[in-house]
């Protein structure tokens, strides 16, 4: 499978930051950013392998620093690397004072995305290629990262078992 480079799943979206979508501090809702940078995240997902993809999981968002409204927010998200059918996405989010042109990194965060077939079973995905500083960094710590992943999951699965379905009020 011929494999892609970073610069081909790469996203960037620029928004205003709106009444609804603020918290009671005035600043940018952290529920409104995850929704949007899933929403990038899965974009650059299907750049990079063009099929069907589901986010496998988060590792963290890590808010870094207040969105405010009169910030425009700068999402820029793209595949780091590969394993057989997963994908880790990158995404930053910078925050741009509209009025002084004053860029902070806002937030930064990792998703992992699998390509699933018509019979929603997962399937390989190209290799990537990774060009720039940033994106090489990526890249080279990325098989760790997936590791700390399978056990994580591992540890999910095993907690399962003792986790109740039951309704609340049973
Ligand atoms: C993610 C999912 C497709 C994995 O399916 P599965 O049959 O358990 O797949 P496997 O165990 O064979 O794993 C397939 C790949 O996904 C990776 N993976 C699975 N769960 C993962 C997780 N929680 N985090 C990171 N990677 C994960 C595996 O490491 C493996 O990677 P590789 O092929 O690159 O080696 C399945 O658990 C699922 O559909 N989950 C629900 C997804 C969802 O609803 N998302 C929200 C809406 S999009």
């Amino acid at each position: 499978m011929e494999a892609k480079y970073c610069k081909e799943s790469r996203v960037v979206r620029t928004s205003r930051v709106f009444p609804n979508d603020v918290n009671s501090h005035n600043t940018l809702f952290g529920g409104r950013l995850m929704s949007d940078l899933d929403q990038v995240a899965s974009i650059s997902v299907l750049r990079h392998c063009r099929r069907d993809c589901v986010t496998a999981s988060t590792d963290s968002v890590d808010f870094l620093h207040a969105i405010r409204p009169s910030d425009a927010v700068c999402f820029e998200s793209y595949v780091t690397w590969a394993g057989k059918s997963s994908m880790e996405v990158f995404v930053k989010i910078i925050a741009e004072d509209l009025k002084s042109g004053e860029r902070k990194m806002a937030a930064t965060a990792l998703l992992t995305f699998v390509a699933l077939d018509q019979h929603k079973r997962p399937i390989p995905v190209p290799p990537v290629i990774p060009e720039s500083e940033e994106e090489r960094k990526l890249h080279e710590t990325a098989p760790e990262r997936a590791r700390i992943r399978k056990k994580r999951r591992q540890k999910s699965k095993e907690l399962a078992v003792y986790l109740t379905t039951n309704h609340p009020w049973d």
